[in-house]
């Protein structure tokens, strides 16, 4: 039996385990899904051993558990790595969805007319991991598993991974590979299939902005004292100027730039800009100065306020100076600029610029490191094979704005290039209400998945 066949003779059952395994709630961010998150590492090491591999455990860290499992066919064959993560983004806020985030239904949209699968997680990322699961499954079942094949899948990727760093570095060997292969990431459309070739660090802040030592009354202090909602809105403002570059001094210093070459080869992906801004409801883009949407998104650094509190927010009016405001403030970065001395320069400017009627304080979250990966790799050319035989088209490189921060990690730490081979789509919704992904692109990517092990035990010096 060949692996499609396999794989076409077993698609309801594929399709419900993926929803059993949307159907528990694994939010790392929130305690009070703790035991799910633990639940869910144990449905994954089950799941690996029912498809077949040798030996699974799950791996505890500080935090959520990190599931490890593999198959050695032959310890002198190619060995792929997969990574993925079980944890899931909180599904707040709840009432914006359609149909509850954990009880997944299955949907036709404009993107998706074979339908699409809604749940928290759906796409990112355990419909994607999943497909691992199943292809390398039906590789085992059909008898066309060629390489060797090592899973790592984690529980924290959604809170910044900070297990994983002290995990990878004590069990190098454990991990040893040829390559590693991600499906975490999108693609431009099922008709113009790519490759994530560079992806964006990250360094997450809080700001806490105080004014007077209570909540005071906006009629009698009003206009006498500082408002530190006020101030704080002032102080964000300042942070882009009008050609909406960041302000941070420093924070272009280590910015790589880019030929005009690689520029134009970047801007013919295909990119339909009224398309784009009739999806989003949008009347116009926004953006630095001089750069294209993609290369906003792909190439350069940027700055945005995730969430701004404080004072009164409830039913009705309540006059309130408030005492204390707060914000919470991603910067997306590119290759060389490094999160730590970003975080800092970030903090010293906003001590800076802030006037003595407030105090400010900057505490920093979970950070990340950008990645790029090379288009010359024995990697590169399995999922690009792999590609062109699934989907029928040549792969188009892509740069994309989100951060998986382990990719580096995987380059530093185990000297390999991960293959970022990702079949979302930039409109499935994910770490947002209606979060979907197609039926069509998870049975693509197990087909798609179980080609590039072919195709990378064919063209690996080690097949
Ligand atoms: N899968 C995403 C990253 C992603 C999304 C890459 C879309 C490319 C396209 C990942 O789960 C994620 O959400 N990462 C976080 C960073 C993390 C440190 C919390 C992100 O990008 O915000
Ligand atoms: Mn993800
Ligand atoms: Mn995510």
């Amino acid at each position: 039996m060949s692996v499609n066949a396999f794989i076409a003779s077993h698609k309801d059952r594929f399709l419900n385990e993926l929803l059993d395994l949307l159907r528990i709630p694994s939010v790392s961010a929130d305690p009070k899904f703790k035991e799910d998150v633990f639940r869910a590492a144990e449905f994954v090491k089950a799941s690996l051993e029912k498809a077949g591999v040798d030996h699974a455990e799950i791996c505890p860290t500080a935090g959520y558990p990190i599931v490890y499992g593999e198959k050695v066919i032959d310890p002198s064959a190619p060995t792929v790595l997969v990574y993925g993560h079980y944890d899931v983004q909180p599904a707040d806020p709840y009432e914006l969805w359609d149909s509850p985030p954990f009880e997944p239904v299955i949907k036709q949209t404009e993107e998706h007319p074979d339908g699409a699968i809604y749940a928290r997680g759906s796409a990112d990322d355990k419909g994607q991991f999943y497909m691992h699961v199943k292809a390398f499954e039906a590789m085992l079942a059909s008898g066309k598993l060629a390489c060797n094949v090592k899973f790592m899948i984690e529980g924290e990727e959604e809170v910044g991974s900070e297990n994983l760093d002290l995990f990878v570095q004590q069990n190098k060997e454990k991990l040893q590979a040829d390559v590693v292969l991600i499906s975490d990431t999108s693609m431009l459309s099922m008709d113009t299939p790519s490759v994530t070739v560079g992806l964006r660090g990250l360094a997450y802040m809080q700001v806490e902005v105080t004014g007077p030592n209570r909540d005071l009354h906006s009629g009698t202090y009003g206009g006498a004292v500082a408002n530190p909602i006020n101030t704080l809105c002032k102080m964000i403002a300042s942070l882009h100027d009008e050609e909406n570059r960041i302000t941070i001094p420093g924070f272009y210093d280590r910015v790589e730039t880019y030929t005009a070459a690689y520029r134009e080869q970047l801007n013919k992906a295909p990119f339909d800009e009224n398309d784009y801004k009739r999806k989003l409801a949008i009347e116009e883009v926004w953006g630095e100065k001089g750069y294209t949407t993609i290369e906003r998104v792909g190439i350069r650094p940027t700055l945005d306020v995730n969430g701004i509190w404080g004072g009164y927010t409830g039913e009705g009016a309540k006059t309130v100076l408030p005492s204390k405001a707060y914000a919470k403030i991603s910067m997306r970065l590119v290759p060389n600029q490094d999160h730590k001395e970003i975080a800092r320069l970030f903090e010293e400017h906003l001590k800076a610029i802030a006037p003595a009627s407030v105090k400010v304080k900057v505490v920093p979250h979970h950070g990340g490191q950008a990645a790029v990966v090379p288009t010359d790799s024995v990697g590169y050319h399995a999922a690009e094979a792999a590609i062109q035989e699934a989907f029928g088209k040549q792969a188009i490189p892509t740069r994309e704005g989100g951060s998986i921060p382990i990719t580096s990690l995987f380059q530093q730490a185990l000297g390999l290039d991960p293959i970022l081979m990702g079949f979302g789509l930039d409109t499935d919704a994910i770490h947002s209400p209606n979060e979907h992904y197609g039926v069509k692109n998870y049975f693509m990517g197990i087909e798609t998945i179980a080609l590039f092990f072919q195709h990378f035990a064919r063209m690996h010096p080690k097949g």
